[in-house]
């Protein structure tokens, strides 16, 4: 299913029914990396999976893209579903995405979860790899991001064992366009800091973490988890930056028990 949104088309998936739960992913991936919890939550709840603008299914501009855009194309789909309230989980990216919707839609969410993600805005440093991962995009295509990604995204354990996961990751990055992957570093690389939004962020928010993640570590969500005052924080063993992929399954009881805690 798709909407067009400021003339640019958004495409999603809204499955099962009961409270909804919306994901979005992290970069530079699609709403497919959510399958797992698709599985397993529709059956008591309405999840809802967008392909953020550059990726997946959605039109990818060749232009750039802000978090601030990211997070109203997410309010242009729960407007379209009737959506007023809802939990939103974002990983990575995607948690960058939920800053800027907490910023600009707070009224709308029951409850967040902030999956492997981190508050601070870039370095000079960051902002400088940003640049040269767009570049390199730019001259050896998307499977050269795909290479450097990789090792960031999954545990040495995952990258070793899990054949399928890696070939299905590898499959949403190689689809990316050039056009969605600059865009993307663009708008990680202008977001602004969220460091100081996370006191005020009063809604109940699962903080979630692979034990092995090096893109985002554990001390970054420990860094959210203590400035939140309504967080629990979950740290998920045998996972990297991909914990809802490499562990489906504590992940998804992590996440319907967090979701048990929010009363209806
Ligand atoms: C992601 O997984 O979305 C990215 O690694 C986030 C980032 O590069 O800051």
């Amino acid at each position: 299913m798709s909407i067009l949104v400021n003339g640019i088309r958004i495409a999603y998936s809204d499955v099962g029914a009961g409270s909804p739960i919306v994901f979005v992913h992290g970069f530079p991936l699609n709403r497919t990396m959510w399958r797992p919890q698709v599985e397993a939550l529709s059956s008591g709840h309405r999840v809802v999976t967008i392909d953020l603008r550059g990726h997946g299914e959605s039109d990818a501009p060749l232009w750039r893209y802000r978090v601030e855009e990211f997070a109203d194309d997410v309010a242009a789909v729960l407007d379209h579903l009737g959506l007023a309230q809802v939990v939103l989980a974002g990983l990575s990216m995607g948690g960058y995405v939920a800053f800027a919707f907490a910023r600009r839609h707070r009224g709308r969410l029951r409850g967040l979860v902030l999956a492997d993600t981190r508050a601070p805005a870039d370095t000079d440093e960051g902002r400088a790899g940003r640049f040269r991962m767009a570049q390199a995009a730019q001259t050896n295509g998307a499977s050269a991001v795909a290479d450097a990604m990789l090792p960031k995204l999954l545990a040495p354990i995952s990258l070793q064992s899990r054949p399928e996961l890696v070939s299905h990751v590898r499959a949403m990055i190689e689809t990316m366009r050039v056009s969605g992957i600059a865009g993307d570093l663009m708008a990680m690389a202008d977001r602004p800091e969220s460091v100081s939004l996370l006191p005020t962020l009063h809604c109940p928010t699962l903080v979630v973490v692979g034990e092995d993640d090096q893109a985002t570590p554990v001390a970054d969500a420990r860094f959210m988890a203590e400035r939140l005052p309504r967080a629990r924080l979950a740290v998920i063993p045998q996972a990297g930056h991909l914990p809802n992929l490499e562990q489906p399954e504590l992940f998804n009881r992590t996440l319907r028990e967090f979701l048990a805690t929010l009363t209806s």
